[in-house]
């Protein structure tokens, strides 16, 4: 609505929101006449509150981000602080102290050597930067055919047309099809479902048939999430992820462990993958690296794949403008120091059993099915019936999530995650700052919420 008048754009937050604001994954239809979009206007330690003034507990932490809690204004002024120094200066072909520092301290938090770190704007385009690094370390070592990339059913990797065909989520496919040929997928580690012909002990055999299958000389890379958000926080078996890494290995095949999510204390540890005790030749982050205080992301890569790159004429022909920004790194050291200094992973470490008892107590809730995650990082799956594991059809789901409980939590001020890119489930993801006092209020939330949901799914 461009006019030659310098014009103030008139009307409530509301209504501006209603009218000019596009909302990521969002219907926006859903917000015609009468429906409000929430509008979150501060927050504080667990806490957000809305335009009206209404307190929730941020129990997603703003999806999976502001890991250390909300109003750290500390976190913000170091970004400020590096701008007195310097704002701005790229990292294509310069660098800068707080793109090296960082980069420094994050290899040296990283598992193994994990020591080569490319930074990035978000998760989307670290994934598409591990996908494309793939590619050319291969073509680098001899093997251009090895173009494919195996991700898991329901995963979800990112939106960017590569990353797009990692994500296994159909729904989020269909409409943007073709894009970059080479995804291929297994099944996830979703041990409430297990896919037929496999048990929680040899799922990973789906990875080396799938690779014997496409032929192991177009299998570039293998991408997985220590624990897959999209479908409600699968976690992997025993031996699962070592099992991975031998089948890679076998067919020199990368493993991206893709923790845009599952790192920086999420599970306790800085990584995910320190967790379950596997080693990754690349690492795709985003999100909890800044608390995210400021956009950034990373790849850091083994020695082994940076190794051809170091030589010679090669170049990684790849980079955005703002990869390494130095206003970003210098929160995201900020972002860190908090963590040593309060010892967040060690609190979610202490805590997780904590949180994981006040789920399983609504296990007697007849629509709670499954209890599942680990560490900060839990979801309850909601079925149609306890003793078969059987689901709600989509049209029941839909009324169950968007008709019921998305908006029920919310009036009662509990921000979590009812999601169905799989079967229905509710997610809890809080700040690593939350302790008993957080758990119980989503208790008092969450329990009479479901026992409504069941009086309405199962007994109407
Ligand atoms: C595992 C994983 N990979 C990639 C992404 C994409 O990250 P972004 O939204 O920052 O592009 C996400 C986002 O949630 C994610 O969870």
């Amino acid at each position: 609505m461009a006019t030659t008048e310098a014009a103030a754009p008139r009307g409530t937050l509301q209504e501006l929101a209603k009218r000019h604001l596009w909302m990521h994954f969002s219907r926006l239809g859903a917000y015609g006449d009468g429906a409000d979009i929430p509008i979150i206007v501060k927050g504080d330690g667990c806490y957000v509150w809305d335009d009206h003034g209404n307190r929730y507990l941020d129990g997603l932490s703003a999806l999976f981000c502001v890991n250390i809690g909300h109003g750290r204004t500390e976190v913000a002024q170091a970004g400020a602080d590096q701008a007195r120094d310097l704002g701005f200066f790229t990292t294509w072909s310069y660098a800068h102290p707080p793109a090296i520092e960082l980069a420094a301290r994050i290899a040296n938090l990283a598992p193994g050597d994990l020591n080569r770190v490319f930074f990035t704007s978000g998760g989307g385009e670290s994934v598409e930067t591990a996908l494309k690094l793939v590619r050319h370390y291969h073509k680098l070592t001899g093997h251009p055919n090895k173009t494919k990339v195996i991700a898991r059913e329901v995963a979800y990797h990112g939106t960017t047309m590569g990353a797009l065909s990692a994500t296994g989520v159909t729904a989020l496919r269909a409409p943007y099809e073709p894009f970059a040929p080479g995804g291929c997928h297994v099944p996830n580690t979703n041990l409430y479902r297990l896919p037929p012909g496999y048990g929680a002990e040899n799922l990973a055999e789906a990875v080396a048939h799938r690779i014997e299958f496409e032929g192991p000389d177009t299998v570039g890379a293998v991408i997985m999430e220590p624990v897959q958000n999209a479908g409600g926080c699968f976690t992997p078996p025993e031996g699962y992820f070592q099992r991975v890494r031998e089948i890679c290995d076998e067919y020199d095949v990368l493993l991206i462990s893709d923790e845009v999510i599952c790192a920086w204390g999420r599970l306790g540890h800085y990584f995910g993958a320190e967790r379950y005790g596997y080693q990754p030749d690349l690492i795709t982050t985003a999100k909890g690296l800044t608390s995210s205080y400021a956009p950034m992301g990373a790849v850091i890569a083994s020695d082994r794949v940076a190794e051809p790159f170091l030589d010679g004429t090669t170049s990684f022909a790849h980079g955005f403008t703002w990869g390494g920004h130095p206003m970003c790194a210098a929160v995201a050291m900020a972002n860190l120091d908090v963590f040593e200094r309060e010892g967040l992973n060690e609190h979610v470490r202490e805590n997780e059993g904590a949180f994981r008892d006040m789920l399983e107590s609504l296990r007697d809730i007849e629509i709670v099915g499954d209890v599942r995650g680990a560490g900060y990082f839990c979801a309850l799956e909601l079925v149609k019936d306890r003793d078969t594991t059987k689901s709600f059809s989509r049209e029941e789901s839909e009324s169950l999530l968007r008709g019921f409980l998305s908006a029920e939590l919310f009036r009662r001020g509990l921000i979590c995650r009812a999601d169905d890119r799989g079967d229905p489930v509710i997610q809890l993801s809080p700040p690593l700052i939350a302790g008993p006092e957080q758990f119980e209020e989503m208790e008092a939330v969450l329990r009479p919420v479901l026992e409504e949901a069941s009086r309405r799914m199962l007994h109407h």
